[in-house]
């Protein structure tokens, strides 16, 4: 009954919708990749920002900066978000994608949530542990990210944020804008590809005797697989009890290979195609898909403490998207 009201009301609704699609591919394909802006920090942020809107997931400081940022402008805050918004209110649809933590095992609708799920979970118990809490919090490719605005009770770090220049001053404007409160976040440039993240955080004031704890959430995917091997080998120099976390595609997904070879790869491509970004990493999720990726952090001299996939591990299935917690021992 919910889920028909919210539709309803969605179909009335829907011209603002439409009038709000176009704005943001108009202003996508004008300003964010012309300037080379992330385009998907916005699948990751909307993602969230839904299940705020639905109450199913509190993200104050998402919602604020909704309206200050270079695709999620006003007009698109009016259009797509306060209507969603009000959709929810007047239905009181809490399902499917908004659904938070969600259900297991997650889908395609499902897996932001999950996602969102595991890594909050690996945040709030590294920042508030007793015993040898993280004192320094870095989220790497931070795009829109607004954990380091809301962080646990009781959590006593130093936050950074790292991600390429015009991403990193397009969120510093939006969060001006948004009249958010930022300056105990240092915001690093790099780019991963192309230069070491650790020795530009070295210079910003990151200390590498400290406990960290490293947030790298809808990343790795779009890294080559040098720069992905490199960021787990250099989170291994950190002292004992830091930790990173992290998802990633299926192998299979990234190599068109079954099951995936029919739909998901394809799917998965075109959707990038409309950013202008390139899926380019992945680690085998055959079964035991957790073995994949132990193999991969235990190389790079980390052990792994937590790990979750979408989907079933039951043939013809494999994972197709995977979560992973890493520490050093
Ligand atoms: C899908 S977004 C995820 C953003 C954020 N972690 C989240 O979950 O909302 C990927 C982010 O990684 C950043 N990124 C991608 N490739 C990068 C590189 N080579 N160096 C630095 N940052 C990169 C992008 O600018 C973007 O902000």
């Amino acid at each position: 009954m919910r889920l028909l009201l919210f539709i309803l009301i969605s179909i009335i609704l829907s011209p603002l919708v439409i009038i709000g699609l176009i704005v943001y591919t108009y202003r996508l394909r004008r300003f964010s990749i012309p300037q080379k802006i992330s385009g998907t920090a916005n699948e990751a942020y909307g993602g969230r920002l839904c299940m705020h809107i639905a109450g199913t997931r509190n993200d104050p400081a998402a919602y604020a900066l909704s309206g200050h940022l270079p695709l999620f402008n006003k007009v698109i805050d009016f259009c797509m978000i306060k209507t969603m918004k009000l959709a929810c209110r007047l239905s009181g649809y809490q399902g499917s994608m908004f659904s938070y933590p969600g259900p297991r095992p997650s889908n395609l609708t499902t897996m932001q949530s999950h996602r969102a799920a595991f890594f909050d979970d690996a945040i709030n118990s590294a920042l508030t542990r007793a015993d040898n809490p993280a004192r320094q919090f870095v989220v790497l490719g931070a795009g829109w990210d607004t954990r380091c605005y809301d962080l646990p009770v009781g959590a006593d770090v130093k936050c950074f944020e790292v991600d390429m220049a015009p991403t990193l001053n397009a969120k510093i404007a939006g969060l001006k804008s948004a009249g958010i409160p930022h300056d105990h976040v240092t915001f690093v440039e790099t780019d991963f590809n192309q230069q070491t993240w650790l020795d530009a955080l070295t210079e910003a004031g990151f200390d590498t005797s400290l406990t960290t704890f490293i947030l790298w959430e809808g990343v790795s995917m779009y890294l080559n697989e040098d720069a992905v091997l490199d960021t787990l080998k250099l989170a291994a120099h950190f002292p004992t009890g830091s930790q990173i976390v992290f998802d990633y595609f299926s192998g299979e997904l990234i190599n068109t290979e079954p099951p995936f070879e029919k739909n998901g790869s394809r799917m998965m491509k075109q959707s990038m195609k409309y950013y202008e970004e390139k899926l380019s990493f992945g680690i085998t999720t055959r079964k035991p898909a957790r073995d994949g990726v132990e193999k991969v952090v235990n190389d790079c001299g980390l052990q792994l403490d937590a790990f979750e996939h979408t989907h079933t591990e039951e043939p013809p299935e494999i994972p197709m998207y995977c979560f992973a917690l890493a520490y050093k021992s």
